[in-house]
């Protein structure tokens, strides 16, 4: 039994980029080719062993809670047909997964987002996915990989990737101690840094597993960058005390949150599945 059994999904932003399709739908339901991104993030912590789920909505997200529960009239009008296999991958999540939903009702960044899901997660260690980073990988998904490291260093961990220099300012960038293969000791974390102020190009990704004091961190942490309460700022208070591990994972990551990576992702995808 593994120690991480919560993994919260901060899904509560506009996803403007992809406007007009996200006007009236969730941009965590955008189909890679069939799957909506979110299913795939719920997969992932299903590949770590996690089957408590936990969602943090917003306004106009209902469409998430209605994918992952029972369509009856669907369920009725397919029943018997070669379609019911569609629905295999999904009737398997709620066969094993519980969902639970909270709603941040004021948009004040990812930490204020993670902050709001502590009421679905309580005092334990806990995965978050940013469904919008969509991860590929040969064996282990990103989250097993992480969780495998939590239970050796019972401490915070990002996920983090080389990425252009000039790219620093998209992402929180970390500065750390190579402890191990593909494993940093943090000392320092900046979000958003432009490129002349980045420590290294080492970006986190977002996956994350927190340790419990987090939100007690959180709850301390001023506004910053965009005068938004960020994560990666409470985490580098942590950092500070040692407490936080960059793990350059196994794998691919394809940006969901921007056009080109979304295009970028559904082919890959595409090819995958019709190889
Ligand atoms: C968030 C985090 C950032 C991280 C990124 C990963 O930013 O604030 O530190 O690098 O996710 O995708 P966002 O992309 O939501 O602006």
């Amino acid at each position: 039994m593994t120690i991480v059994k919560k993994c919260l999904f901060p899904a509560a932003g506009y996803g403007t980029r992809f406007l007009p399709a996200t006007k009236a739908m969730p941009k965590e339901m955008l189909p890679i080719v069939t799957k909506p991104l979110i299913q795939y993030g719920v997969e992932e912590a299903m590949d770590a062993g996690i089957t408590q789920i936990g969602v943090v909505t917003g306004r106009g997200k209902r469409a998430i809670e209605d994918h992952f529960d029972i369509s009856y009239e669907l369920e009725h009008q397919i029943a018997g047909s070669d379609k019911e296999e569609l629905l295999s991958s999904t009737r398997d999540i709620m066969k094993r997964c519980t969902f639970s939903y909270t709603r941040q009702v004021e948009m004040k960044g990812l930490g204020h987002a993670i902050l709001v899901g502590e009421t679905l997660i309580g005092r334990e260690p806990f995965a978050v996915v940013l469904a919008d980073d969509y991860c590929v990988t040969e064996g282990d998904g990103v989250l097993a990989q992480m969780v495998k490291l939590y239970e050796k260093y019972q401490c915070s961990i990002v996920a983090v990737q080389e990425v252009p220099k000039d790219e620093t300012y998209l992402y929180g960038v970390i500065e750390g101690d190579l402890e191990a293969d593909n494993i940093y000791r943090v000392r320092n974390m900046v979000e958003k840094p432009a490129p002349e102020d980045a420590p290294s190009n080492l970006a986190i990704i977002g996956r994350y597993i927190l340790s419990p004091d987090i939100f007690d961190v959180i709850r301390s942490t001023p506004p910053g960058k965009n005068g938004e309460i960020q994560i990666t700022d409470a985490l580098q208070l942590q950092a500070q005390q040692g407490r936080v591990i960059g793990y350059q994972f196994a794998g691919r990551r394809f940006d969901c949150g921007s056009i080109d990576g979304f295009i970028d992702a559904t082919n890959y995808t595409y090819k995958a599945q019709t190889k």
